[in-house]
């Protein structure tokens, strides 16, 4: 069985061709990192508009990375929730069209089940079930997976997400976009002790939840001071390399600090209820982070020891958006769940 899954719910437009036995036959992922740099963050206009130009282009070099003609497909995928609508679209019409023109099956993917799936795709271990978390751009949520087509949402952020948090931060400090890999790699020179911010909602133990928009005014206040209509980035401009260096080493150990302490309390909650998920998977873009890995698996390691506790993290590459993840289509084929060829879009709501 050989599935082309479409991604284009932000600002990569990606495809990729995968197998039931979730072999990745040839997948591409064209990035528009470059486009948006220049505005510190994705135009959602734009966004759509380079979709537009990319996306012939990219299913065209994926079929031919995999070697198959399209023809040989047996259903074609796309992620249409959620996302920036006009980006979605992009990948839903195109998907629409080769089903009409193929007389292919269409499938629905919910990119955030996708970004979990990822680690399934990855490690090729039984995951399910497991406790999911998503760590993005858009998104910072804890999802309870009782199989890879049974997700219930724990909770999520009540403000910002984690990435958007990266991104902000990074601008304040005058790093470029995405500011996710700015932040890390200007953390490297850093003291992340050097400055103490916020880690909100730690304390709150049984709340599957973050914010991140205090830690980000944190930053700004340690900028500007509080009250004060300046612009942060000026403000950084003044600042040495490595007062820089210590400001993003210090906010991205605030930022892994919540993820994981949330992620663990998750757990914790599960073993005493004993739902018999001693699974953690996560994805996401913020998921690529070195930092956050070595200390996420550090602190397994003796829940792993102890009672048997597995923990995948998706390796970088699927980590931030591409369309391998979209390969939990396999699990929907298998189920008979395709969808009409008047399938919409849903922007924030996440449906399937
Ligand atoms: O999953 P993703 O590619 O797109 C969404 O679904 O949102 O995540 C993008 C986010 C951006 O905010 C980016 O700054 C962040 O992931 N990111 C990182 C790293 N690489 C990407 N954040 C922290 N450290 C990284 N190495
Ligand atoms: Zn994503």
């Amino acid at each position: 069985m050989n599935i082309l899954t479409i991604e284009t719910t932000c600002d990569e437009t990606a495809a990729a061709v995968v197998t039931e036995k979730l072999d990745v036959l040839g997948s591409m992922v064209a990035s528009q990192e470059k486009v948006h740099e220049k505005f510190g963050g994705v135009v959602p206009e734009i966004a759509s508009r380079s979709h537009l130009e990319n996306i012939v282009p990219v299913i065209d070099e994926t079929l031919r990375r995999a070697g198959i003609s399209p023809v040989d497909l047996d259903a074609v995928a796309v992620a249409n929730t959620p996302g920036l609508a006009g980006s979605l679209l992009v990948g839903l019409t195109a998907a629409k069209t080769l089903c009409v023109a193929l007389r292919k099956p269409l499938i629905a993917v919910n990119h955030l089940q996708a970004h979990i799936y990822a680690c399934k795709v990855a490690f090729k271990e039984d995951i399910f079930p497991c406790i999911g978390l998503i760590v993005s751009g858009g998104h910072s949520s804890l999802y309870r997976c009782a199989g890879p087509i049974d997700f219930t949402l724990l909770g999520g952020t009540i403000d910002d997400a984690a990435g958007e948090a990266f991104d902000k931060v990074a601008a304040m400090l005058g790093l470029p976009y995405p500011g996710g890999p700015s932040i890390q790699k200007a953390a490297l020179n850093g003291n992340p002790k050097k400055f103490r911010f916020p880690r909100p909602l730690l304390d709150e133990p049984d709340r599957p939840a973050f914010s991140f928009s205090g830690l980000k005014t944190a930053v700004r206040y340690h900028l500007v001071g509080p009250g004060k209509d300046v612009d942060p980035a000026e403000a950084a401009a003044k600042l040495s390399p490595q007062e820089i260096a210590d400001i993003a080493a210090s906010f991205q150990e605030a930022v892994v600090d919540c993820l994981v302490g949330k992620a663990v309390q998750a757990v914790k909650r599960q073993a005493m209820e004993q739902t018999g998920m001693r699974t953690l998977c996560i994805g996401g873009g913020v998921a690529a982070n070195s930092r956050f890995r070595a200390k996420m698996t550090e602190m397994s390691q003796d829940a792993a020891k102890k009672n048997g506790f597995r923990l995948f993290i998706a390796p970088p590459a699927l980590c931030t958006d591409n369309a391998v993840m979209g390969a939990i289509a396999v699990e929907r084929f298998r189920a008979g769940l395709f969808e009409p060829l008047d399938l919409d879009v849903f922007p924030g709501l996440v449906r399937n």
